[in-house]
């Protein structure tokens, strides 16, 4: 719809730029404008100004600049048709009706308009009826269910507008004709189920509690049922699509979450409607949930509005991945410069509302904290899709990447996709080299030779020039763990950890700066941290290996830290055992934390120098990778001295 440019200037005209902003920045006058602390960028001196006379502001830390539309649809996410509705009603002006060009033409709509408005209104007097009921003693059950067996307070019940659909067939539609109400409109409406073979239509929901489903203007347009009995057939019923519903098109919740969202720059993802209520309840307004349906590019394109990456949250098990592999289909072609969704996996079994109620909103927090790239989980779905030993399964694999890749629809994302692909690839088939291939083989290039550098020499292939690739450098030299591929070192220093938590307290600095190369690791160790700093703000006594372990489930890293104590195989670490006192626990630690540190750097070093070589196969960055090498093997025997 386009907006008459009078209109606007009416708008603008009666609402000042200060009294909008207002709102959100506490602005101070100063001179003929006035001032505040940007709303785009978190600042400590004010450089946000708004000029009333002007009618814009502008905002010197983030350069964004704009008029009163602009505020609140940036600071909203709100559309500009939105923005200009809302502000217009702010402002007393009245929108324009559209215009039709004949009568009948306009005779039509009203009929529509009419009937879409009785819709609304049946939505409306159903909630208000079942909010009633609820209350009611016909409600007791329900109300038992909602509070005591799903623990949410008044103030939720309130929030959410929960109600209670009476064991009835005709209860709700009795109280709707008394309204004036016909039946052929409830049945559009969605709210009774009729049809040609149904002589009598009858209530849809019946001994349910009800969640009411509104749009982005928070006006209902649906219902989500729950049984309140494990044994009925469908546990939750929704609405039917109606004129007013479309199911792929709306997400529960949204008109709520969405300030939340912008204020924290967050949109979290959930599958179930209880999900959404626990975590609004915890603390995590900004929750959403599809209806019942897989996630669609609607909804996706309804969440970017809201955050740039939005969190989508998905059961650990193997049906949750699959959710997510779904949902990777349905993202992959309408990603955009900065704009994308990021996973997070949840323990085994669990729901957000499981987790919340188990475990407290902090343990929400910290999944919430990990989540992963939809260029990981691709990454990792494709990877495990097969084996990769022989060179015609790697050029499978590569097709299979190169063909998802191609899906993207704008080119600087898949631009962005196919060099990060194929990097993985390069380091990925730098590591598939058999053991006997890793130790020597280095030579240096002579200029007759083939110039083209082989990444790690696949097995069976033997190039003209081979140098040795990081990856496997890294394995043959810190040595890995007999299953999970831990390096040594890192598997010591975590095991270290894992037996000894008050060590985590005291040298979390130290750990926060510690390099784990093994991303299993490096997740193990965030959660150290975070578990350890929630731990110390209760104030109680030190944390201990069990109270550890059960922070550890919870988060589903158990496993890891099992695989951990498995693969380390060193007699000589005896630090990192249980019962070591606690000074030679501390003092083998930080031993082996500079002897990793050392290895880190020089790891680093040489990965520089073989993308040095692999950019120009000259003498000297040959040279480079020799003299790093020949280094390697001094410090090598030091460590062992
Ligand atoms: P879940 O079965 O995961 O529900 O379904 P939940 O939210 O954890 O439910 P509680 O905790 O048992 O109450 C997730 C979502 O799938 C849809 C609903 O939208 C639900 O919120 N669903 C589920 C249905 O539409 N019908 C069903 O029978 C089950
Ligand atoms: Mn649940």
């Amino acid at each position: 719809m386009k907006f008459p440019p009078s209109l606007l200037d009416d708008i603008r005209a009666r609402l000042p730029v200060s009294q909008v902003v207002s709102r959100k920045v506490a602005l101070k006058k100063s001179g003929r404008e006035y001032r505040g602390l940007s709303p785009f960028k978190t600042e400590k001196s004010p450089s946000f100004f708004v000029n009333d006379q002007k009618g814009f502001y502008h905002c010197f830390a983030s350069s964004e600049h704009g008029d009163i539309f602009t505020f609140v649809m940036k600071t909203e996410g709100l559309s500009f048709p939105e923005a200009v509705e809302r502000l217009a009603a702010e402002a007393g002006v009245p929108m324009p009706k559209f215009e039709p060009r004949t009568p009948e033409l306009a005779q039509k709509i009203q009929v529509e308009e009419d009937a879409r408005s009785r819709l609304y209104a049946i939505l409306s007097a159903a909630q208000d009826f079942f909010v009633t009921q609820l209350r009611s003693s016909a409600g007791a059950v329900a109300r038992r269910y909602i509070e005591e067996k799903r623990g949410l307070s008044h103030a939720t019940i309130d929030t959410f507008g929960l109600g209670y659909a009476p064991a009835s067939r005709l209860a709700l539609k009795q109280h709707l004709i008394g309204l004036g109400f016909r039946p052929d409109e409830m049945v559009a409406s969605g709210m009774l189920i009729g049809g040609d073979d149904i002589p009598v239509p009858y209530d849809r929901f019946r001994a349910r509690v009800m969640f009411p489903i509104a749009d982005m203007r928070g006006r209902i347009i649906a219902f989500g049922g729950r049984a309140l009995e494990a044994d009925v057939p469908a546990k939750y019923l929704n609405s039917p699509e109606t004129p007013l519903f479309h199911k792929g098109a709306v997400l529960f919740n949204a008109a709520r979450a969405r300030p939340v969202a912008h204020i924290k720059s967050r949109i979290i993802v959930v599958e179930g409607y209880m999900d959404v209520v626990a975590l609004t309840e915890g603390g995590f307004g900004e929750a959403v949930a599809p209806l019942g349906t897989a996630l669609t590019d609607d909804q996706v394109r309804l969440l970017w509005r809201m955050a740039d990456e939005p969190i989508l949250c998905f059961d650990g098990d193997s049906a949750g991945q699959k959710a997510a592999f779904r949902a990777i289909e349905t993202v992959m072609p309408y990603l955009k410069p900065g704009t994308s969704v990021r996973f997070a996996f949840l323990p085994d079994g669990l729901d957000p509302d499981d987790v919340i109620r188990q475990s407290g909103p902090a343990a929400m927090e910290a999944c919430l904290a990990r989540t992963r790239s939809l260029v990981d989980v691709l990454w990792d779905r494709e990877w495990a899709s097969g084996d990769w030993s022989t060179p015609e399964r790697r050029a499978q694999l590569e097709l299979q990447l190169n063909t998802l890749i191609a899906r993207i629809e704008n080119a600087n994302v898949r631009g962005q996709y196919q060099k990060e692909i194929r990097d993985r690839l390069f380091r990925a088939w730098g590591s598939q080299r058999r053991p006997a291939d890793r130790t020597s083989n280095y030579r240096v290039p002579n200029k007759a030779g083939t110039r083209r550098y082989v990444p790690g020499g696949v097995s069976g292939y033997a190039p003209a020039v081979r140098l040795p690739a990081s990856q496997s450098l890294r394995e043959s030299q810190l040595g890995s763990g007999p299953t999970t591929g831990f390096p040594q070192r890192e598997a010591v220093l975590m095991l270290t950890l894992l037996n000894h938590p008050w060590l985590i307290e005291r040298r979390c600095e130290d750990i926060a700066q510690l390099d784990f190369t093994h991303r299993a690791l490096a997740t193990l160790k965030t959660a150290l941290l975070d578990i350890a700093a929630a731990h110390s703000n209760s104030g109680e006594q030190p944390l201990d290996s069990s109270q550890l372990q059960t922070h550890l489930r919870v988060l589903g890293l158990d496993v890891v830290a099992a695989q951990v104590s498995r693969a380390v195989t060193h007699t000589g670490d005896k630090f990192a055992a249980t019962g070591s006192e606690a000074s030679s626990v501390e003092a083998g630690w930080s031993h082996a934390v500079i002897l990793h540190r050392r290895q880190v750097d020089f790891q680093r070093a040489l990965e520089a120098a073989e993308r040095a070589w692999d950019a120009d196969q000259s003498e000297e960055n040959a040279g480079r990778i020799a003299e790093l090498r020949s280094l390697q093997s001094q410090r090598l025997d030091m460590d062992i001295a």
